[in-house]
């Protein structure tokens, strides 16, 4: 019979979902968040990782634990009492098994019993039995916001932070007690991509990375322009593999409808001169610059003000085209003091490595990374060739996230930050 984790270990690493190998202890403590809970699993679970669910008394009163057993495709354990455990050391088993804890949701008094060491079931007992150098714990509160903001509750928080512990969260909006305000468990999605970022090695730590992405749009009349077809998901991919690495990232994105990935900030422009006043105040405040955006090389000299109108003569308008400038090249010829380390992007339709050494020297930059545009405009994959000074190097096929994070290994190896 073929054992589908065998064939597994065969793909690529690039190719290996995001939590491969990972083997989670996912708690619940009692709130009604834990009807998130249910699909956090699932998601958990599609990333690929094996979930261990943990509950209190009072999660079993929110959600039951056959729906949590049935999701995770494991029994649940609820006792330190468990009879399942020869050695009856469930906590020392659980903790010792797991590459994470993940208690979601966190509530007020859960919270309040980590900071105090208290450990009196088994959820608390198993957070206070890790092992605090190689079993990380990642907290998502969840609450209604007047007791998020006790006073009491921030200072256990700030306790269990200096304790070692991870607070994801919380997100403000709509609470089950009809109320607005801080204190609502992050969405299944976000917790999951939370939990990926926290496994990815922190690279680029203390780093800042200025990105562009998307197309321009170059307005012809108020409803017309010039555009192309470059999605954004590359540049996207490479803010959050930067975001994951622990950099402080600045998106500056052309018209795109994809969504900001987590903790990074993003500035929506539409044309060529509006990304480029976008990005040049910036420069000199980020490490990096990674220029992804597929920037229209000219626009019409005058947009129309009214909508450009068939004359009935049959001959079609004309307008005079101007040169859009260049964002890349500018920011690479600016003084050593504000220049950011640049890396540029090379969309070809033949002769990739021919036409990104090309591009390496006129627009003097250290990295441009080449790709075949027409085969990878819209879509999830991608092939990737990175042209330097030292040489040319490919990495092959592979979704444009995980090329994304090898990019950013290849740029962390290169670049030296500035002394402070
Ligand atoms: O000149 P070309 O468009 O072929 O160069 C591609 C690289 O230069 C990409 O990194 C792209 O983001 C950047 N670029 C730019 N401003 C332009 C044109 C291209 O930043 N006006």
């Amino acid at each position: 019979m073929i054992n589908p984790t065998a064939l597994m270990e065969c793909r690529p690493m690039s190719t290996l979902p995001d939590l491969h190998l990972k083997h989670i202890v996912l708690g619940l403590s009692g709130g009604i968040a834990c009807y998130k809970s249910a699909e956090l699993v699932r998601e958990l679970v599609r990333a690929g990782a094996t979930v261990q669910v943990v509950m209190t008394e009072a999660a079993t009163q929110f959600i039951t634990p056959v729906t949590m057993q049935a999701l995770s495709n494991r029994s649940v354990y609820l006792s330190q009492w468990d009879a399942r455990e020869s050695n009856a050391m469930a906590h020392i088993n659980l903790s010792r098994e797991a590459d994470a804890i993940l208690v979601a949701p966190a509530s007020a008094d859960f919270i309040a019993k980590l900071a105090q060491g208290r450990a009196d079931e088994l959820l608390s007992l198993l957070c206070l039995a890790r092992p605090v150098d190689r079993c990380p714990l990642l907290l998502a509160p969840a609450m209604n916001r007047e007791m998020w903001a006790h006073p009491a509750t921030q200072r256990n928080l700030v306790q269990v932070k200096t304790d070692g512990a991870t607070v994801l969260g919380p997100a403000a909006g709509d609470q089950a007690c009809g109320e607005i305000g801080d204190g609502r468990m992050l969405e299944a999605d976000e917790l999951r991509d939370e939990l990926i970022a926290f496994f990815q090695p922190k690279l680029l730590a203390g780093r800042g990375v200025l990105v562009t992405a998307g197309p321009t749009f170059e307005a012809i009349d108020p409803v017309r322009g010039i555009t192309n077809h470059s999605s954004g998901k590359m540049g996207f991919a490479v803010a959050r593999a930067a975001a994951e690495a622990g950099a402080r990232v600045t998106l500056v994105a052309g018209p795109v409808h994809l969504p900001t990935p987590r903790h990074v900030r993003r500035i929506d422009v539409s044309s060529a001169q509006q990304m480029y006043d976008a990005v040049l105040p910036l420069a000199a405040q980020h490490d990096i610059f990674v220029a992804t955006a597929a920037v229209a090389d000219w626009r019409p000299a005058a947009a129309g003000t009214h909508k450009l109108k068939k004359d009935g003569s049959g001959r079609p308008p004309t307008f005079e085209l101007i040169e859009n400038p260049d964002i890349l090249a500018t920011v690479a010829r600016l003084p050593p003091a504000q220049r950011p380390w640049c890396v540029g992007f090379a969309a070809e339709s033949h002769d990739l490595v021919r036409h990104a050494r090309e591009k390496l020297q006129r627009k003097a930059v250290p990295l441009i990374v080449g790709n075949l545009g027409p085969a990878t405009f819209g879509r999830d994959d991608n092939t990737l060739v990175l042209v330097d000074a030292a040489g040319e190097h490919e990495l092959p096929a592979a979704p444009k996230l995980a090329l994304a994070r090898q990019l950013v290994r290849e740029i962390a190896a290169r670049h030296t930050p500035r002394p402070t």
